[in-house]
């Protein structure tokens, strides 16, 4: 018969773990011998026996125990004397109902469910607990399968504000009407991070944690947007005390992408059209810098900013393959901030201003040309890369056209 001897250890202690793992190894109806001096051992066996669906036998075995007081409370008499207990039937209670949360190695094939709560992907869940309140639970409407590469890289990619930049390095040499356009970019491009922040942060704290690698992503995208308010305000105050402006306009605009309720419309207008402008915005800035900080800055948001693209890009495009119809929900989306936006100004007119001149470099009249010009050049890169993107999805060249056209004028 199968034995286990727990010496002093009570069950209390942990020895129910040893009778446990030997009762793991019966099968219904077997018998086990448990031996131990904890003079509560009986007491103890007894309750556990009782929750867990076992039988503490009477029988030969448990004849030294006694009949006497001793014997109800489990102290002294027959400490030494072994036990039986029979295994039941039932196994433990607990796991009646129990089912596996899909599989550890993938997201759900077609959708997560809410009942497994924050069990981990792949465990085995005991029914009953809370379910989890997240509103994305179905894998067309948040995945893309790029995302675990994207996240792969995005974590490999972490850099630290504190060393990727050499904050010493001079700006003092900067003219101060190009300093100030500079701190008005800076001061834009800290009200549209945050925006690009809490988008990700919201559509997060709503999706179901089986799409793991989408929930990691995102939660590295807002990191990477926490880092650019970061380095875009430290820049900002290099040389003084105080931000440029902020438009209503440009706010209204920013306001439009975090009252956007739907996942992939949210990560359409923001990521696909917003963030793909502001790459060109933020290369076109780096390569006009009058400053090494202001170069280096604005190339390491870029260069995060093409992973947050390539995650919209690829998400969307996921969903418009298997659905054709929700092209239109995206038109329709670009066409309402289009029309909740047309009596706007859009973009912060000194936010244009400073980019041209910081292309310009100086007030000459052929220098504002030459930096007029550059700025132009630069909305018809945004718009041929937003065409782009939109032609990928799946939008013909002339409506992808169309929509690039109706993108808001604050970029973002
Ligand atoms: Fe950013
Ligand atoms: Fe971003």
């Amino acid at each position: 018969m199968a034995a286990t001897d727990l010496a002093d250890l009570g069950l209390d202690e942990g020895g129910h773990l040893l009778v446990g793992r030997a009762l793991g190894r019966l099968a219904a109806g077997e018998r086990l011998t448990v031996t131990g001096r904890h003079p509560a051992l009986r007491l103890h066996l007894a309750a556990w026996c009782r929750e867990h669906g076992h039988q503490l036998a009477d029988g030969n075995a448990l004849a030294d125990v006694g009949t006497d007081s001793d014997a109800d409370t489990g102290v002294g008499a027959g400490a030494a004397a072994p036990l039986l207990v029979v295994k039941g039937s039932a196994g433990d209670r607990r796991w009646i109902g129990a089912e596996r949360a899909g599989n550890a190695h993938g997201p759900p094939e077609t959708r997560a469910d809410p009942t497994w709560g924050l069990a981990a992907r792949g465990a085995l869940v005991e029914a009953g607990g809370p379910p989890i309140g997240a509103h994305w639970s179905q894998r067309e409407h948040v995945w893309a399968d790029i995302a675990p590469q994207l996240y792969a890289a995005a974590a490999a990619s972490q850099w630290d504000p504190a060393t990727a930049v050499d904050w010493t390095a001079p700006v003092d040499r900067v003219p101060a009407d190009i300093e100030r356009a500079v701190v008005q970019l800076m001061t834009y491009l800290v009200e549209n991070e945050q925006a690009a922040l809490i988008i990700p942060a919201r559509l997060l704290s709503q999706l179901h944690p089986h799409y793991r690698e989408v929930m990691q992503l995102l939660a590295s995208q807002a990191a990477d947007e926490a880092r650019h308010v970061e380095v875009f305000t430290r820049r900002a105050l290099l040389s003084g005390e105080f931000l440029g402006t902020s438009s209503a306009g440009g706010r209204v605009s920013l306001q439009t992408l975090l009252d956007e309720p739907d996942f992939t419309t949210a990560s359409f207008l923001l990521s696909v059209l917003g963030e793909g402008t502001f790459v060109d915005l933020l290369r076109f800035i780096a390569d006009h810098a009058p400053d090494q900080v202001t170069a280096d800055v604005t190339r390491l948001a870029a260069r995060d900013e093409a992973r947050h693209v390539a995650f919209g890009v690829a998400h969307t495009a996921h969903l418009a393959r298997a659905d054709k119809s929700y092209l239109g929900t995206l038109r329709q989306a670009v066409e309402r901030r289009h029309s909740a936006l047309r009596d706007t100004a859009g973009l912060n007119a000194e936010v244009f201003d400073s980019l041209v001149l910081l292309a310009a470099g100086s007030w000459s009249p052929q220098a504002i040309r030459h930096g007029w010009q550059a700025v132009r050049d630069l909305t018809a890169r945004m718009d041929e890369g937003r065409r782009r993107r939109l032609a990928y999805i799946g939008f013909p060249d002339d409506e992808a056209a169309e929509l690039s056209a109706l993108h808001t004028r604050n970029f973002m």
